[in-house]
């Protein structure tokens, strides 16, 4: 054994040591059934050397009574030693079975882990399999082995002999055994959990599968997987095949050699014809521990293989530390130099991000695809830690919170949006088991989704599967967005929130953003599409995983965006009069005073009745901004202005996009760069 110290071993071996009573008391059992096994030799020693040569029938009788007793006793030990053991294996396995879960789910993480198979249960049950099965009586009859030699010894040495070289004959078997499927063996389970991993995805998948035409190709892969799976599990069978037949041969011919060398040297008068029986019958008991240890072995060998891969799954997730439990905490959010990579990535994904946003503020982060955004979201969601630097929420870093604690503090919508088997309202509650119906439709209303799900077929206990089929990728997002809200959190990190939005959802999703920051939350929104950004105070932009800008949401945005005017025509507007651009001032005049007052803005988006005419409330008079920035903004302009190196807002989709076409803005969207000619 390497002396490698290794947590993960140790916890097994806890786990295993806390069933030890049990293991325990089947050895104390085993210790019964084998000296009862004893039952049928020293019987048939009786009858042959005591009974025919006396030919009484009442010592018969009496020898037949005890016989039977003793093996009805034999019987019922064994059993009982069985169901004992069966529960030492289950309850191996139900100890370990929610940490191992809970450390694949936590490896999940890195995606090279999710790629491969996750055989962690796979594994558990292979340990918990050998531990309830007749393995382990192998090993608790074992120590009985010599005891039954010795007895074949004691009847005379040549006998003693043949049944010594016999054992070590099975022995040097098993150990080939041991030596020559092993890898057959892995390359098999392998190949299984492979084939198996590719048959989830490709069902998970199943709509991209068909709708691509890649079904003929897909299943030419999985039968190669298959196929290969097959091959290796055939192999290894044949080969273990071989060497249980062999050893069953072996075996079978010991026993008749043993007779027929128990019959020469009874001619010889060296021992009795009775003697002659006992010794081959005990050589059987004596081999049966072995030969069962080969019948067993590829049992044996799945579950060493599953612990040496347990261990070192739970090394890699030691198990949370107990954290002293804060209060909960105020919505102010720190990133101090925060640097993040990807897991299993060498290279840091974001680099150096500093920003703080007090409660009540809404922060934007800005840029161009692969700049980051994402991965700031998930370290700041505490899914990715960061590699250094660190993120505070009032104060205390995020690992000072529990996973659950954060993930109540920290609302998170992801830019995939994956929903669970089970109902909306289930799904919105975060699939806790006692969901609270109160705080679910709660939240559904704040995220404005409410009306949405009624409108659902069954409402809020509509069922939803895991792929997320039977909604729409627009339903799917704003629940997504109620989870997040569920439970009121301190922050809010949306990523991409409007991606799959109508201008309804868009403005659903901004009223959300108001009303959590005028109840003083701080809300982060990762965005492509400017419309999101509405009612930012702050904006960060990124650039290839570093901070590019970061301060006031109307500076940031006129120094670096050249199309400015057109994503918030807000900004503009709230500048010094003389700034705006002519066409976008009459619109955008309103919708400048929720981005800068938010107590003002919550009051009148809570007075927007959901679905009101455009015109008659401020909230959604926001909403003709969304016009002009919904169009492909400008590209880099040389007319730029003031700012050193501007750079157009990323260009939304307008296909997706479908806000009311002939804003204010309007003219000025087509103008393109020209447009910029607003500033003096
Ligand atoms: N799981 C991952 N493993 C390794 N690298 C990753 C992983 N996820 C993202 N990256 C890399 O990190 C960089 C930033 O990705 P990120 O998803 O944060 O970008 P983004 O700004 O959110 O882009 P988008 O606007 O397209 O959503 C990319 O170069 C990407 O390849
Ligand atoms: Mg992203």
């Amino acid at each position: 054994m390497t002396a490698k110290p290794s947590p993960g071993r140790d916890e097994l071996r806890k786990a295993l040591a806390e069933g030890r009573r049990l293991f325990l008391s089947v050895a104390l059992f085993s210790v019964f059934v084998n000296l009862l096994m004893l039952t049928g030799p020293i019987f048939m020693l009786q009858v042959y050397d005591r009974v025919l040569a006396s030919r009484s029938e009442a010592t018969l009788l009496a020898l037949v009574a005890i016989m039977s007793f003793l093996f009805l006793m034999m019987g019922v030990l064994d059993h009982a030693r069985a169901r004992v053991l069966a529960r030492a294996g289950a309850r191996f396995q139900a100890r370990l079975d929610r940490r191992v879960f809970d450390a694949i789910l936590r490896r999940a993480v890195s995606p090279a882990e999710r790629a491969r198979p996750a055989t962690g249960l796979r594994d558990l049950e292979a340990v918990q399999k050998l531990l309830s099965g007749p393995a382990p009586f192998a090993i608790f009859d074992m120590p009985w082995t010599p005891v039954f030699l010795l007895a074949i010894f004691s009847f005379h040495w040549m006998l003693g002999a043949l049944a010594l070289t016999g054992g070590a004959l099975l022995v040097t078997l098993t150990w080939l055994n041991q030596r020559l499927s092993r890898e057959l063996q892995q390359r098999a389970a392998m190949a299984g959990a492979e084939a198996e991993a590719l048959t989830e995805a490709a069902r998970r998948d199943g709509e991209t599968v068909l709708g691509l035409g890649m079904r003929r190709a897909i299943l030419d892969r999985w039968a190669q997987v298959r196929g290969l799976a097959l091959e290796s599990t055939i192999a290894a069978s044949d080969r273990t095949g071989w060497f249980s037949t062999a050893s069953k041969t072996l075996r079978f011919f010991l026993q008749s050699l043993m007779l027929g060398l128990g019959a020469y040297l009874a001619i010889r008068g060296d021992v009795s014809p009775g003697m002659m029986i006992a010794a081959s019958i005990l050589m059987g008991r004596a081999l049966a521990p072995i030969e069962q240890a080969i019948g067993q072995w590829p049992l044996l060998q799945r579950a060493v293989q599953g612990w040496r891969s347990l261990s070192e799954l739970l090394d890699r997730s030691p198990p949370e530390p107990p954290r002293t439990r804060l209060p909960d905490p105020r919505s102010i959010l720190e990133a101090q130099h925060l640097t993040v990579l990807a897991p299993g990535e060498s290279q840091a994904t974001i680099r150096m991000i500093s920003f703080r946003l007090e409660p009540g503020q809404a922060m934007g982060v800005i840029g161009p695809s692969a700049s980051g955004k994402s991965t700031l979201a998930k370290a700041i969601a505490g899914v990715w830690k960061p590699a250094s630097g660190t993120v505070r929420l009032d104060g205390a870093a995020l690992d000072q919170y529990s996973d659950e604690d954060l993930a109540r503090h920290v609302g998170y919508l992801p830019q995939e949006v994956a929903l669970f088997d089970g109902t909306v309202a289930e799904n919105i509650a975060r699939m806790s088991d006692r969901p609270d119906d109160a705080k679910v439709v709660e939240a559904a209303k704040r995220a404005g989704a409410h009306e949405m799900i009624l409108n659902l077929p069954q409402g809020y206990d509509t069922q939803v599967s895991a792929g997320g089929a039977r909604l729409s990728g627009g339903q799917r997002q704003r629940i997504a967005l109620a989870r997040a809200l569920y439970g009121d959190p301190a922050v809010l990190i949306l990523d991409e929130p409007n991606s799959n939005l109508d201008a309804e959802g868009s403005e659903a999703l901004n009223r959300a953003i108001v009303e959590a920051k005028a109840r003083g939350k701080a809300v982060i929104v990762m965005a492509h599409r400017p419309a999101a950004i509405q009612h930012c105070d702050l904006i960060l932009m990124m650039e290839n995983g570093v901070r590019r800008a970061f301060g006031p949401r109307d500076e940031v945005l006129r120094q670096h965006v050249l199309n400015h005017a057109q994503v918030v025509p807000g900004a503009a507007a709230a500048r010094p009069p003389a700034a705006a651009a002519p066409g976008s001032a009459p619109a955008s005049a309103p919708a400048s005073a929720p981005a800068s007052a938010p107590a003002s803005a919550a009051a009148s988006a809570r007075g927007a009745a959901p679905g009101s005419a455009p015109a008659s409330a401020p909230a959604s008079a926001t909403l003709p901004s969304a016009a002009p920035a919904s169009r492909p903004v400008s590209a880099p302009g040389s007319a730029a202005g003031r700012a050193p190196r501007p750079a157009p807002y990323p260009a939304s989709d307008p296909a997706s996009d479908p806000a009311p076409d002939p804003g204010p803005g309007g003219p000025a969207a087509k103008a393109g760069p020209g447009a910029k000619g607003e500033r003096p």
